[in-house]
């Protein structure tokens, strides 16, 4: 903002505008005037004022009806109104102010009068505008630091999804590299679903390796047990799913909330056949879905320590045999579709 004030001064009488001018001039005000009120509300279009004075008693459109458009305008009702005029009667002087004006100055006026209530009023309106803008410049420091401390609690999410994950794979059958690979896929699939945001495919992605961070619950001689479960270990084992749901569920945060889903629920089959909810079809959510593929792909490709790998083929076969089944149709077939995207991931 510069230091000159623009006032615009309207009254029909010359002599009036040129004994304003004269008596303001000293403080370098830049002056515009006019003549009658229709041309005054021309020039508030084309600039913009710091301060009007205004006649009341005009031809064609009085100084009140030209307060009264100004005022209800949002581009010029901030503009400081002062009337300049011969009527001093009290009802005049109330209308004035209601209007809207901050300001009334009967005629005749002392010099020192007018060049003390115009620099007052001038100054006011600066000072306004000075504490506006740096209201809206806070406002928009505050968006900028919420957005930096959510970005941070993003990657505070991320940090402890990694040191989970990585802690699982010390106590479990589950390696990193199964768990990036699980990701990734994971990824490619919900990237190929048209329906997702950006925000939920990074979502799959960053929870994706949480899907068995409740194995870390099932003790060490089932989960590292080289043959076939009993039911009673089968139970334990599938306990992971609940006992993650468990630990998950008490956060909101975004990427927890997602894990919560994948780890509850990627067990769950397309027909009702899995546990531990005996969820069906679209009751499971599609995160747990896409991850139940993945994840199953995966594994099938890798070896266990109760079983041998099984070619990338094998496993393709598998996952297509299930279709509607076990898995996601929909997901199935975008599987097929890009089946040799899927074997760059899963054979890397
Ligand atoms: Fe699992
Ligand atoms: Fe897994």
């Amino acid at each position: 903002m510069d230091n000159s004030y623009n006032v615009l001064i309207v009254d029909d009488i010359s002599d009036n505008i040129k004994v304003a001018m004269n008596i303001l001039k000293e403080n370098n005000y830049n002056f515009s005037y006019s003549f009658d009120g229709e041309e005054a509300l021309d020039i508030v279009k084309t600039k913009s004022f710091d301060l009007i004075l205004l006649d009341i008693m005009m031809p064609k459109m009085n100084g009140f009806e030209v307060c009264k458009i100004l005022k209800n305008d949002p581009l010029t009702q901030e503009i400081p109104i002062i009337f300049l005029t011969a009527k001093a009667d009290i009802e005049s002087i109330t209308e004035g102010f209601k209007l809207g004006a901050v300001d009334y100055i009967t005629k005749p006026f002392h010099a020192d009068e007018l060049m003390s209530r115009v620099a007052t009023h001038l100054e006011l309106y600066r000072s306004k505008a000075v504490l506006k803008q740096n209201n809206l410049d806070l406002h928009v420091k505050i968006l900028q630091s919420e957005k930096r401390f959510l970005s941070e609690l993003e990657q505070n999410q991320k940090d402890i999804i990694y040191i989970l994950a990585e802690l699982m794979e010390s106590t479990s059958d589950e390696t990193g590299k199964h768990i990036k690979r699980v990701a990734d896929a994971s990824n490619l699939l919900a990237t190929l679903h048209e329906s997702f945001s950006q925000s939920e495919i990074e979502d799959i992605y960053f929870a994706a390796p949480l899907h068995d961070i409740g194995k870390i619950t099932v003790p060490h001689h089932i989960l590292h047990k080289p043959a076939r479960y009993t039911e009673d270990e089968f139970k334990i084992m599938q306990e992971h799913t609940t006992n993650a749901h468990n630990l998950l569920k008490k956060s909101s945060r975004r990427f927890l909330k997602a894990g919560d889903i994948i780890a509850y629920q990627h067990h769950e089959k397309w027909d009702g056949s899995g546990y531990p909810q005996g969820l069906k079809g679209a009751e499971i959510h599609v995160y747990a879905r896409i991850v139940a593929l993945t994840d199953v792909l995966d594994a099938l490709t890798h070896k266990r320590v109760y079983k041998e790998s099984w070619s990338f083929d094998e496993a393709a076969k598998y996952i297509i045999e299930r279709k509607g089944k076990q898995f996601d149709p929909y997901l199935v077939e975008l599987f097929e579709k890009n089946i040799e995207s899927f074997r760059i991931i899963i054979e890397a």
